[in-house]
């Protein structure tokens, strides 16, 4: 005889299973909509991080002692994290703060003013560049839709008004964002680019940083390694997996860069502009 047990309740014939779930569960999610909801949002960024970022609780101990001796956060930072984390609806979506530390890090040591950010969310990593570069420094970030800057950014960074307005929003498409910067002539003028959107147009946004780079200038590219699936085959027919893999190659062999991928973060490949 089989006992399955789900929460209190204890179904006894192995047959009866199936329904059995089907029928707790429903009973579950008709009492508690706002835990069934909560539990969602819960699983969809469990299973959106994997274990690449330090501010997840299950995060490798080795990846959390080199994020421990990495990461430092401004007031500002530590607060949009915990707000972002708390309040924003696909959490996981948030820069790991390791990558953004060693990237203000680049910036600050090679003097770095003229920034592209591709990809704004709450504006994690814009807040990071923004604290790197001097008063006279520019960010520009770039997102199909800054609500969510709007709505927990601006709120924080806000707080700083030297910060703040080295802050500039570029919203819509960001490849026809990036063509129109070309197009009006800033080719070779920004020090550094973050890229940090959708995965499937991450060759095209190597592609324009390379060109809006000044000769070594530096590109980081986030979530190169999307918590490990481009090294396993089997699993690159999914379409950004696909897509930074194919990236991942192309920086590799690409003439223009010097270029070292990185188990930091998600993954972060770094190219350096020859
Ligand atoms: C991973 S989040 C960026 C996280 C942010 N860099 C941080 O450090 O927290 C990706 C962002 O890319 C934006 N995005 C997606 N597709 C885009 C596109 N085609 N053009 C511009 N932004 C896009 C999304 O709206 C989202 O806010």
């Amino acid at each position: 005889m089989y006992y399955y047990v789900f929460t209190n309740e204890v179904c006894k014939r192995r047959s009866d299973v199936p329904q059995f779930i089907t029928a707790v569960s429903q009973r579950i999610l008709r009492n508690s909509g706002k835990i069934a909801e909560q539990w969602s949002v819960e699983y969809q960024f469990q299973k959106c991080q994997s274990s690449t970022k330090s501010y997840q609780k299950s995060a490798d101990p080795v990846i959390a002692y080199t994020a421990e001796h990495t990461t430092v956060q401004s007031p500002l930072q530590i607060e949009l994290q915990k707000e972002t984390l708390a309040n924003a609806t696909h959490a996981g979506m948030l820069g790991a703060p390791e990558v953004l530390t060693f990237g203000q890090n680049f910036i600050r040591s090679f003097g770095g003013k003229r920034i592209l950010d591709i990809g704004t969310f709450t504006g994690a990593s814009a807040l990071a560049w923004a604290l790197a570069v001097p008063d006279d420094g520019e960010v520009f970030t770039f997102d199909i839709d800054h609500t969510n800057y709007r709505k927990f950014g601006v709120p924080i960074i806000s707080k700083c008004e030297t910060t703040f307005k080295k802050i500039h929003l570029v919203e819509g498409p960001a490849v026809e964002s990036l063509d129109k910067l070309i197009a009006d002539g800033q080719a070779g003028t920004f020090d550094f680019a973050f890229i940090d959107a959708d995965k499937t147009n991450y060759r095209n946004y190597y592609d324009k940083a390379v060109t809006l780079l000044r000769k070594g200038g530096v590109i980081f590219v986030d979530n190169s390694l999307w918590h490990g699936a481009v090294c396993d085959p089997a699993r690159r027919s999914e379409e950004s997996t696909k897509a930074i893999h194919e990236m991942n190659d192309k920086i590799y062999k690409d003439d223009r860069t010097y270029s070292a991928l990185l188990n930091l973060g998600d993954g972060t490949h770094v190219a350096f502009k020859k």
